[in-house]
């Protein structure tokens, strides 16, 4: 798996000059923390654990215009588990090699109801969904506040910015493929709902009138 490893972390690499970015959120390290997501998950819902790891490897390593990168990154994933020069028993028996490149293709699927999914995809889709929930959110959202709005940002308008990704990602429950990644995405939730409660006594909002505020800028936000 080090090979593995080291050939999405090249590939990685590249494509920071090819999309807009951001050290806070940089690509291979999310695909480690999405890693570590697994091996929670794993540990309760069970699993071939080498599948889970190389299609977390391979899930975003892909990105092309105007193709999801899902497609993208799983064609990559096919062609590194067809190259000799890359196979080990590990992971390039047939059955591994379509489980893995599956897994991968179908990962930003998570409308789809997981029955029919294998446990390695469920496995991966929760690992992705729960990276940058609960506590990386708070962060990533006041340092993505600031550097949008250097000028205007405030400890209320990071309240504002937590609050609406809070209320976009509350009711995902069917988004989550296995118990284990419900339980762990509603541990989050809650953690986040008991932060907001905080800051809005913290800060002394008046929260009748900010929610109803939050609500309009939210509502023209998306219109
Ligand atoms: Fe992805
Ligand atoms: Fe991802």
């Amino acid at each position: 798996m080090n090979k593995l490893r080291s050939f999405v972390k090249n590939e990685m690499e590249t494509l920071k000059n090819k999309r807009d970015y951001r050290r806070f959120r940089d690509r291979y390290k999310h695909t480690k923390r999405v890693l570590e997501w697994a091996r929670r998950i794993h540990a309760v819902e069970g699993g071939d654990f080498t599948v889970i790891e190389a299609a977390v490897w391979f899930h975003d390593i892909g990105w092309e215009d105007g193709v999801p990168h899902a497609l993208v990154s799983a064609r990559i994933a096919e062609e590194y588990l067809t190259n000799n020069y890359f196979c080990t028993e590990e992971i390039c028996n047939e059955e591994t090699r379509n489980k893995i490149i599956n897994a991968v293709k179908m990962h930003s699927y998570k409308e789809l109801p997981g029955d029919d999914m294998d446990i390695e995809t469920r496995v991966l889709i929760d690992a992705d969904n729960l990276d940058e929930l609960g506590a990386t959110l708070v962060i990533m959202d006041s340092i993505t506040d600031y550097i949008n709005h250097p000028e205007e940002s405030t400890y209320r308008n990071v309240y504002k910015r937590i609050y609406k990704y809070y209320s976009k990602l509350s009711g995902k429950d069917n988004e989550f493929k296995t118990n284990e990644g419900l339980r762990l995405y509603k541990d989050r939730m809650e953690f986040l709902k008991s932060f907001l409660d905080n800051l809005e006594f913290e800060l002394g909002l008046d929260m009748e009138t900010e929610k109803m505020k939050i609500e309009k800028d939210f509502k023209s936000a998306i219109n």
